[in-house]
């Protein structure tokens, strides 16, 4: 990141907030003993106005000046780390005004506010030093709350080095979507298929933005098994996304047919689910409100299923009815940045536009972005048609929607689990642009993409 964007980002903070501020980096979580940690993830807000990726440190933001808490590297983490750059060389790196021992951080809290980092030692020591409750559970309050929503306001839309980034995330994950149709014909097992993906991203220095889904199993949304055999009849469903060595994060998913051809049936709910997908892409312009984008996507789904039979009824009435949501339960899609969900770690705080809170309803409950779209936001589309057993054998669901499902129908489509076709969408100041969209998502070019 450059060392001016990162200034700038820091000036426009102070130009937010009249007061001084505290972000920690956060610290290595220990697997099983001390010495074996899980990989390190900066926080998310500590990465934005500081750029890299230093585990236990501490940045003091006031009017626009920073000054950075990290400790020297000690002998014996040279012994075993090799040779790390010094407080000062980090210093000069990032832009600090001052840098100073994590010990001085406890004399320069006077008045401060702060995020609470996700790693519980660290929010332990958050709460401990700042002696009041810092819990990442809880809606933040007074100053932390006014503090969010100007770091909100900032990485609600991405500057253009945020934006390199982020076409670097999404250029590896298209590739290692590639490699992952590629690689199916000689797999056997789910595993082999995600070990291409992930050797492709691992392979360009990055890691994975979260834990990959790449399943046969694609009605259960966040499935993180990868131990069944394929079948040629079956599909893949591969959720998959890169994060960038600066935490800039990607999120794709394609669905693909073992055998290599879709059988009638998948294509047909592919083709809907496209459709919805293909729809929603080309509304997104800014001053457009996603849950109308998410509304868009149920109908078209809703149309698709009443032309296939497997819905019966007005398209709109049955949106109306959540009766979409049987098949398609979860939202359009999110916010997408440092964070796959980008700043859930708020809560709803980024995704629903003040004064706006979650729908009560089925078919909108789970709507994690609700706002208008400005240009320089960058959300995924996502739309999916899953049959999900504990939705469409719940005998309350059953009795509701009997009369609006073709039970006998839907059982002609056993062999489609689930499809769900994501992409990265950039908004402009004309419309949109999909950072993705060197991944093909039409049935025919996935069937004869490379193997
Ligand atoms: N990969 C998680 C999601 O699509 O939201
Ligand atoms: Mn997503
Ligand atoms: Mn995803």
């Amino acid at each position: 990141m450059l060392k001016q964007t990162l200034h700038h980002r820091r000036q426009k903070l102070a130009t937010l907030i009249n007061f001084p501020v505290i972000l920690w980096s956060g610290n290595t979580n220990p697997r099983n003993f001390p010495a074996n940690v899980y990989p390190f993830r900066a926080s998310s807000h500590f990465l934005y106005f500081a750029g890299l990726p230093l585990p236990n440190a501490a940045i003091r933001l006031e009017a626009g000046k920073l000054e950075l808490f990290i400790d020297n590297p000690t002998p014996s983490s040279a012994l075993w780390h090799g040779e790390m750059p010094t407080r000062d060389e980090i210093a000069e790196q990032i832009g600090a005004d001052t840098a100073r021992p994590m010990a001085e951080l406890e004399s320069s809290l006077e008045g401060v506010a702060t995020i609470p980092v996700q790693n519980a030692a660290t929010w332990t020591q958050q709460t401990q030093l700042l002696n009041r409750w810092v819990l990442p559970q809880q809606p933040p309050q007074e100053n932390d709350l006014e503090l969010a929503q100007a770091i909100i306001s900032l990485r609600l839309t991405h500057d253009a080095d945020a934006l390199i980034e982020l076409r670097k995330a999404a250029a590896v994950t298209v590739e290692a979507h590639k490699a992952g149709i590629a690689a199916t014909s000689q797999a056997q097992r789910e595993a082999e298929v995600r070990a291409a993906m992930e050797a492709v991203i691992i392979g360009e220095n990055m890691t994975t933005s979260y834990n990959s889904i790449v399943t046969v199993h694609g009605e259960v949304l966040h499935n993180e098994q990868y131990h069944h055999p394929l079948q040629p009849g079956d599909l893949i469903l591969a959720d998959v996304g890169a994060e960038t060595a600066m935490g800039w994060a990607a999120d794709v998913t394609r669905t693909w047919p073992v055998s290599g051809k879709f059988s009638s049936t998948q294509r047909d709910i592919y083709d809907v689910v496209l459709a919805a997908h293909d729809a929603c892409i080309a509304k997104i312009s800014p001053g457009v409100e996603y849950e109308d984008i998410h509304l868009l996507a149920a109908t078209v789904i809703a149309e698709g299923l009443v032309d296939l039979g497997i819905l019966q009824g007005n398209p709109a009435d049955l949106v109306e009815m959540d009766a979409h949501a049987l098949f398609f339960p979860h939202g359009i899609g999110h916010l997408l940045g440092l964070d796959v969900h980008d700043m859930e770690d708020l809560g709803d705080l980024a995704g629903y536009e003040e004064g706006r809170n979650r729908s009560s309803r089925f078919g909108l409950g789970y709507l994690r972005l609700n706002r208008p779209l400005r240009p320089g936001m960058l959300v995924t589309i996502e739309p999916g048609f899953y049959q999900v057993p504990a939705i469409l054998n719940d005998p309350n669901v059953r009795s509701k929607y009997e009369n609006v499902v073709n039970w006998q129908r839907l059982a002609e489509f056993a062999d489609v689990r689930g499809i769900r076709i994501e992409d990265d969408v950039l908004v402009t100041d004309s419309g949109s642009e999909v950072l993705t969209d060197a991944l093909p998502s039409q049935a025919i070019a996935i069937e004869t993409s490379p193997k």
